[in-house]
């Protein structure tokens, strides 16, 4: 690392953590048109009619999981927490101290935080040969296909459209930290239909973030075969969701990875690629 103060900024930044005595009671955010869908139409009435006093209904968000990854922020632009942030440093670094070949991927990134993140180590590092791939639907989850993956039954992610972000939206995010370029790469929509086909020769790095079990298992198949020896495969979902675990069970047993799964917290686990 060169500049250890502009990553330790970067992180902080990341998280919403600059100026932590803001979030010191939580967070109190204003309901609009982008974080609720005003099925209460009196609320909505009532909320307008506040306005005009300069108020507004708000709804509370408790910051005290920010750190550790587990709440939906709602302005953070990444909702992975300080642990796996240091994770993905940790493999940068290793890549690079030992020479392994290949761009970095995230497969569900939500508002980029986690690719603006792999960007900014590239940055800092003054390498400018590697890509970094962004994949997203740009809108939100796919409805599970029980038919074809059972784990996914059930699954209401596709509900949730906090986690819709379109693609302009990442886009401004990364030239928020000066870090858009024509080596960040988007691939928008589906990964059943993106991943297959993405230009992309050999990877570093892989950071699945996409929860369910087919999410999952669409990066997998699609994008193992490219990681190089050394490389490291970082899983985001193992613990948060069950059948994102399953996923990565069921493509190990096929494929014999027998590699050692690391833990990085309550959720993230990665393993290096022998
Ligand atoms: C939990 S969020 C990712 C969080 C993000 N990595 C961060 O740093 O905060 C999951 C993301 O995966 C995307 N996603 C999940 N499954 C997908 C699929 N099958 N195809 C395309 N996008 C998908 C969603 O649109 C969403 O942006």
């Amino acid at each position: 690392m060169n500049n250890p103060v502009y990553i330790d900024h970067i992180k902080k930044q990341l998280l919403d953590a600059v100026n932590p005595e803001r979030l010191e009671h939580g967070e109190y955010i204003p309901l609009d048109d982008n974080n609720f869908s005003w099925k209460l139409g009196m609320v909505r009435r009532l909320d307008l009619f506040l306005r005009k006093w300069h108020l507004a209904i708000c709804k509370f968000n408790n910051t005290d999981t920010r750190e550790v990854g587990k709440d939906w922020p709602s302005y953070a632009d990444t909702m992975i927490g300080r642990k796996r942030l240091d994770n993905i440093q940790f493999c940068f670094e290793e890549v690079v101290k030992n020479n392994v070949p290949g761009d970095l991927i995230e497969t569900g990134v939500w508002r980029g935080g986690a690719t603006i993140f792999m960007k900014a180590l590239l940055h800092d590092a003054g390498i400018t040969d590697r890509n970094v791939w962004v994949a997203d639907s740009f809108q939100g989850l796919p409805k599970p296909n029980a038919d074809k993956y059972a784990a996914d039954k059930g699954d209401l992610h596709d509900t949730k459209e906090e986690l819709a972000i379109p693609l302009e939206v990442v886009q401004n995010n990364f030239r928020k930290y000066n870090l858009l370029d024509d080596n960040v790469k988007f691939l928008k929509g589906w990964f059943k239909d993106t991943l297959p086909v993405a230009p992309i020769e050999k990877l570093s790095i892989i950071r699945l973030d996409g929860d369910m079990y087919e999410s999952t298992m669409d990066g997998l198949v699609n994008l193992y075969h490219k990681l190089s020896k050394g490389g490291f495969i970082i899983i985001d979902d193992w613990g948060a969701v069950k059948a994102c675990k399953q996923a990565v069970l069921d493509f190990r047993k096929e494929h014999n990875i027998t590699d050692e799964i690391k833990t990085i917290d309550w959720t993230g686990v990665y393993w290096q690629k022998s």
